[in-house]
């Protein structure tokens, strides 16, 4: 497993839509989660899209264990999705602070549907449809708008709701 260079906001490859993956079970796809895994560990994010290591296919791997920088978030085994599709929104939505491991010590207060329900596939090709809330489903919200050239800064309401983690007085 290799941990790669994170693609920082103003890179092109963060602002077009990712290609499906058609071939499954390859080892050039389970080459690239392990490593997808590697680098989103070693920079504790609590996900990653391979947009986001300048690869403009629709995987995304996500994770959360004791993350010290969502330190209230609850745990999330490690999960793959590949070609995700959210199929259902709830009305209900909140906001919250969000972080972006390409945009490095920025934060962004953003109001998302709390409840999703999604389906995607995993490295086999095998197709699941799951229902999600809180944390979870914001964190596949943000890593799907990864997938479709949208950094979570293009949702704010407000600039007061976005600036560096040691200037916001509010986060
Ligand atoms: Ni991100």
């Amino acid at each position: 497993m290799t941990v790669l260079k994170i693609v920082k906001m103003g890179a092109p490859e963060l602002t077009v839509k990712a290609s499906s993956i058609q071939n499954f079970d390859s080892d050039d796809l389970h080459q690239t989660i392990a490593d997808m895994t590697e680098t989103m560990r070693h920079f504790h994010g609590v996900g990653l899209a391979a947009p986001q290591i300048g690869l403009s296919q629709q995987i995304i791997v996500l994770e959360v264990h004791q993350n010290e920088r969502y330190p209230q978030a609850e745990n999330i085994e490690l999960d793959v999705l590949i070609n995700p599709q959210i199929i259902d929104f709830s009305d209900q939505k909140e906001f919250a602070w969000e972080g972006c491991l390409s945009l490095p010590n920025l934060r962004g207060r953003i109001e998302r549907p709390t409840h999703i329900t999604y389906q995607a596939c995993n490295a086999a090709g095998k197709t699941s449809k799951k229902t999600v809330s809180g944390f979870h489903a914001r964190i596949i919200q943000h890593e799907i708008d990864h997938l479709n050239g949208i950094l979570y800064l293009q949702r704010l309401h407000s600039l007061k709701d976005f600036g560096f983690e040691d200037s916001l007085p509010a986060f």
